[in-house]
């Protein structure tokens, strides 16, 4: 049983303006096994957020802590909180060219459990992992998002999820740009390794329809930089039916 701990997080990214702030005293608490799903307007904070937990460096800390079974990640590399078992599924994926899936892939698995995967077992595991994703096999052999389309860029997250159990899991958007099938599909990947993982899950969204899918314990709404309010998935077919005016404090 573990616990990510994000507690009062202040962030600001640098601009040409200075520094500006994004995040404004985030609270929030996940534990293994948990789906927390959050939804918020344009531009309020989202994905800086999933950022600032992977350590992305254009994120300037200023205050806060989030902390991984006590330890404070914020302190810890990239690497260091990936092999912690951190892992962010990206709101738009980068493209490696030069670099295959399959080998990303197993390059990745052996950073972080610290010894290469037996090739046997690996090779099935990838293959099952792609052929329960709907991934044609050709895609492994295929350099890093080069070239996918915007549903096939997020399978490859989910292929990646599958492959790396992470103990925590923020997936940025996950469901935007998905056909119905590519949901379906996709969601069942994350529930998968939800069950056999017991992963505790960040799910960032805009649309009530994934939630049919993956049944969040709680629901969050990220505005202006922080959680405005919290509730149970009743929440997130209240934001769909009425908007985010009620958050706005000028009612725009
Ligand atoms: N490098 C940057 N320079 C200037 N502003 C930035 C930078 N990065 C983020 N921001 C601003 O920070 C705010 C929050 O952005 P963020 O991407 O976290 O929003 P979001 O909630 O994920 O939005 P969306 O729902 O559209 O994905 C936005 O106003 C954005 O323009
Ligand atoms: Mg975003």
């Amino acid at each position: 049983m573990s616990t990510l701990e994000i507690k009062n997080l202040h962030v600001s990214v640098e601009t040409t303006d200075g520094p500006k702030p994004i995040l404004r005293g985030v609270d929030l608490t996940i534990r293994s096994g948990e789906i927390h799903a959050i939804m918020g307007p344009n531009g309020s904070g989202k994905s800086t957020l999933a950022y600032s937990i992977a350590g992305h460096p254009s994120y300037t800390v200023t205050d806060g802590e989030v902390l991984l079974d006590g330890e404070n990640i914020l302190e810890m590399t990239v690497d260091e909180r990936a092999r912690a078992g951190v892992f962010l599924a990206m709101q738009y994926p980068v493209e490696v060219p030069g670099v295959t899936v399959s080998n990303f892939l197993r390059t990745a698995k052996t950073a972080i459990d610290g010894t290469a995967p037996a090739l046997r077992t690996w090779v099935s595991d990838v293959n099952s992992a792609m052929e329960k994703l709907r991934m044609d096999p050709v895609f492994a052999q295929r350099d890093v998002n080069a070239g996918f389309s915007g549903g096939e860029k997020k399978r490859h997250e989910i292929l990646q999820m599958k492959l790396l159990r992470p103990q925590f899991a923020v997936l940025d958007e996950t469901d935007s740009g998905l056909d119905v099938d590519a949901l379906r599909v996709v969601s069942e990947g994350v529930n998968d390794v939800h069950a056999e993982a017991g992963s505790g899950i960040l799910l960032i969204t805009h649309y009530t329809r994934i939630l049919n899918y993956i049944t969040p314990d709680f629901v969050h709404v990220f505005v202006d930089g922080k959680v405005a309010e919290e509730g149970g998935p009743e929440l997130a077919a209240r934001l769909e039916a009425e908007g985010y005016d009620r958050f706005s404090p000028v009612g725009a």
